[in-house]
């Protein structure tokens, strides 16, 4: 229900939005560029069909705009019936999956009104299913379609390869449509196991001889494995929004790959001081010598890391527009509505300067490590106070 409710507050700051305007910090979502990184996805994998992962409200940027970015997409994949009913509102007729299958019995009715395929990892959803196609008859046209899930090394959901045999042939009896599916653990490390050789290994020999397509990949095996193995349905989800699975950016600097959301605000305020003064909650950031640290509008109630440390990369607005800024370095506590950021090297910085947190000029992968966490929380934590255009 949350994503109701995080929809419901997109609309009403749609038609609100006067109410906004005067806070300067809004994250511009880039359709062009989340459809340009499905064509890279094409690109790279082009025998296969592609679920655009849009979980979590399209990982923060909004499932309006991610709808928009990526209509030609064969698919979406999800978490949320209330967000599986959105896209069909938006006119979506195409599949949509449900990463983690039915949550309860009940939800096999929402399920079925808005023709949703479904994950089935657990033996539960196996009787569930069971029971709704007795009541159904069998009659496949009336039943989802199944991905049945294998651990192969993630231990996170799914069947082992020793049990999936007999949940295949269950659900197979029962008159499912069924697809097979895992998910690599390790596909953005190159040392560690299992690897992404060893998973593949093991799916592909416990589904020898059935039927059904197979999906494999997420955005780091398409990028890094994708001559390895063939998948059916890919599933990208990061990469889709311009960031790096591996969190470090400089791991996707040739991917061609384009940031989709930009959050931009602007500086509030401006404070000179002398050396041997202090900056901010908890007196962090001390200097050595005078500074002018440039105040700008967002926060950790905006979503910016809290644990940011100081030097954290901001990117700061030259004398011509963001495009001919530079990056300055966070110098004080973050705090709830504001960060601080030294701006003693550009002498133009007023209030009123134009400053971006993330986004196309600079990369969320580089703000989020030096925050020790990776774009893809960074992301999703975008603050539903925040507005979005596009
Ligand atoms: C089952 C499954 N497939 C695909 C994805 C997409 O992963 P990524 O965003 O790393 O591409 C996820 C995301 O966590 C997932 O859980």
């Amino acid at each position: 229900m949350v994503s109701f409710v995080q929809f419901s507050y997109e609309l009403s700051l749609k038609h609100e939005s006067e109410y906004f305007l005067s806070r300067p910090i809004y994250a511009h979502i880039n359709s062009d560029a989340m459809r340009h990184n499905l064509e890279r996805v094409r690109e790279l994998v082009p025998g296969s069909k592609v679920w655009s992962v849009v979980k979590a409200n399209a990982y923060g940027h909004g499932l309006a705009s991610a709808f928009e970015g990526l209509k030609t997409t064969d698919g979406f994949a999800l978490l949320d019936l209330a967000e599986a009913k959105l896209l069909r509102d938006m006119g979506w007729q195409g599949p949509i999956l449900l990463l983690e299958g039915l949550f309860s019995q009940e939800d096999i009715f929402l399920v079925s009104d808005l023709h949703c395929d479904c994950v089935v990892h657990h033996i539960d959803q196996v009787d569930w299913l069971e029971a709704l196609s007795e009541a159904k008859h069998g009659a496949s046209s009336h039943l989802p379609k199944i991905y049945l899930k294998m651990n192969t090394g993630m231990n996170r959901l799914g069947f082992r390869p020793n049990e999936y045999k007999e949940i295949y042939h269950r659900l197979h009896a029962s008159g499912y449509g069924i697809s097979h599916m895992t998910h690599f653990a390790n596909a953005d490390y190159v040392d560690r196991s299992p690897s992404v050789d060893e998973q593949a290994e093991i799916f592909h020999q416990a589904i020898e001889g059935f039927e059904g397509d197979r999906s494999l990949a997420n955005s780091a095996a398409v990028l890094w494995h994708h001559h390895m193995f063939f998948s059916d349905w890919v599933r990208p989800g990061i990469m889709l929004y311009g960031a790096s699975p591996s969190g470090k950016y400089e791991d996707i600097e040739h991917a061609k790959l384009q940031a989709v959301m930009s959050l931009n605000s602007k500086i509030i305020g401006i404070q000179h001081l002398d050396a041997h003064e202090s900056v901010g909650y908890g007196s962090r950031y001390k200097t050595d010598v005078p500074i002018r640290i440039g105040i700008v509008a967002c926060g950790y109630a905006d979503g910016y890391p809290r644990h940011a440390p100081d030097g954290t990369p901001v990117w700061i607005a030259g004398p011509n527009g963001l495009a001919d800024g530079k990056v300055c370095r966070m110098a004080g506590q973050v705090s709830m509505d504001m960060i601080t950021v030294d701006i003693t090297d550009m002498p133009h910085v007023d209030v009123g300067t134009d400053v971006q947190l993330w986004g196309n000029f600079l990369p969320v992968d580089a703000v989020a490590q030096s925050a020790g966490t990776i774009g893809y929380e960074l992301l999703c934590a975008l603050a539903p106070r925040v507005p979005r255009t596009g």
